[in-house]
């Protein structure tokens, strides 16, 4: 997910029209606040629409799982990224992800893929469920402290990141006093694959990864002198098993995207869920004491604010999907938090409903990429809103919080709350 969909344009956004200024729009720093009327002015143009040679853009519910599940459409990977910006190979944060599942079409993609989801089942991420009370008990301990005097406390940076960053960390095995500087490095190297655009960017983003990859080298050291019981163990395991069943760099590369598509996106479920609540009062109430209705809940809040909003896929070769003729070298780009809100599948869908039934929202997508840790983010988000708020009955914002400026990955810097 932390791949680079659209490429910004600021700087000619005032000479485009139709599909592709709403897109430029989107992007800008004004879109990014809110882009949802921007989806449905896109909308009005179709559901699958060229935007311009070389971009289509699926904005319907049915277009993106179609997009998503096309076995034809591949995601981009290093073969890709050399027809497209040659130079991509000097930025190590492009390279530390592409060696990633996320960034490998099959056959190796399912190889890759197998390996984690062996180690990361239903019944595994069952299994933590006490792990994540306990986990989530000693985070509302400490914001509790926090907030003691009526201080207002950041809901983010206290609660909704540590959560999720603590819950990877025991699953591969990171110990506790690198999980803060985790947050920090794991924003810089996002940042830089939101767009190829911006060489400062990039710069900042290479310096993080190189960090994170340092830090992993010695880690993997650590795991091959003395294997524990961890997810971690597991990988270099395998990849130490026969040599051709995870190579070095791929190892890094699938431990780098399972931290940080481990803890970026869930942390943002987290905050849009409190949030919803926290404007809500009847909401609140009901998470609070309604046994169950923090699944329905959660679902609506991953349709409704999903963290990732878009992915991309790339046509090798030309392609049909739905009626439309997509030519050979196209990127398409599946809007999900755009078919997310499409009123083809979902009545009023630009209201906020806990009681919908059979939501099946995209933003863990479809398909063969679709999310590995979907069921560990829900049961997290699950788990998390209603201790927070039977633990604080009195908990309110208490400022103005801050969006952080990325279309991609949507979410909050910032949100001031008290406790008491
Ligand atoms: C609310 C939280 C999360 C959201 C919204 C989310 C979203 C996504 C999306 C949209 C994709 C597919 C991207 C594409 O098809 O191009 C994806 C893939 C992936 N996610 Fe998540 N994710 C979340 C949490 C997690 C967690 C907790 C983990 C790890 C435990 C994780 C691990 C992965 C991995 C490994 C892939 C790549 C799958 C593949 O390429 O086959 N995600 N995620």
């Amino acid at each position: 997910m932390a791949e680079q969909v659209l490429e910004r344009e600021p700087a000619r956004a005032h000479e485009l029209s139709g599909p592709a200024a709403v897109i430029a729009a989107m992007v800008s720093p004004e879109g990014r606040k809110d882009p949802y009327p921007l989806y449905e002015e896109l909308r009005a143009f179709g559901n699958l629409l060229h935007v311009k040679p070389g971009l289509v853009v699926a904005v319907g519910y049915a277009e993106c799982t179609r997009v998503l599940r096309e076995p034809r459409l591949l995601v981009q990977d290093d073969k890709n990224y050399d027809l497209i910006y040659p130079n991509w190979r000097s930025h190590s944060s492009l390279r530390g992800f592409t060696n990633s599942m996320l960034y490998t079409n099959p056959p190796d993609h399912g190889r890759m893929r197998r390996l984690v989801t062996t180690a990361l089942t239903p019944r595994t991420v069952a299994s933590m469920r006490p792990t994540v009370e306990r986990m989530s008990e000693r985070l509302l301990d400490r914001l509790a402290d926090l907030g003691a005097d009526g201080s207002p406390v950041d809901l983010m940076g206290e609660f909704a990141f540590r959560l999720p960053v603590a819950v990877i960390s025991e699953l591969l095995g990171v110990p506790e006093d690198k999980q803060v500087w985790f947050r920090e490095v794991a924003a810089e190297v996002m940042i830089a694959l939101e767009g190829l655009t911006n060489v400062d960017e990039l710069a900042r983003a290479d310096r993080a990864m190189d960090d994170l990859s340092e830090y992993l080298n010695e880690l993997i050291e650590r795991r091959s002198r003395t294997p524990e019981d961890d997810l971690l163990t597991r990988l270099v395991q395998a990849r130490d098993d026969d040599g051709d069943r995870l190579t070095h760099d791929e190892l890094m590369g699938n431990l780098m995207l399972l931290l940080n598509a481990g803890f970026d996106t869930t942390t943002h479920l987290i905050g849009h869920g409190v949030l919803q609540a926290l404007e809500r009062p009847e909401f609140a109430e009901r998470l609070k004491n309604e046994p169950g209705f923090s699944v329905g809940y959660v679902e609506e809040t991953l349709r409704f604010e999903p963290p990732v909003q878009a992915t991309s896929r790339w046509a090798a070769t030309e392609v049909e999907v739905m009626g439309v003729r997509i030519p050979a070298d196209t990127k398409i780009v599946a809007i999900m938090g755009a078919g997310n809100r499409d009123p083809r599948r979902f009545p009023d869908p630009q209201t906020f409903d806990p009681d919908r039934t059979d939501v099946q929202p995209l933003s863990f997508a479809a398909g063969m990429h679709y999310c590995v840790g979907a069921p560990l983010a829900r049961m997290e988000a699950q788990i998390a809103l209603p201790m927070l708020l039977r633990r604080f009955p009195a908990l309110a914002v208490a400022g103005t919080p801050s969006y952080r400026d990325r279309w991609l990955v949507r979410g909050h810097d910032y949100v001031p709350v008290v406790t008491r």
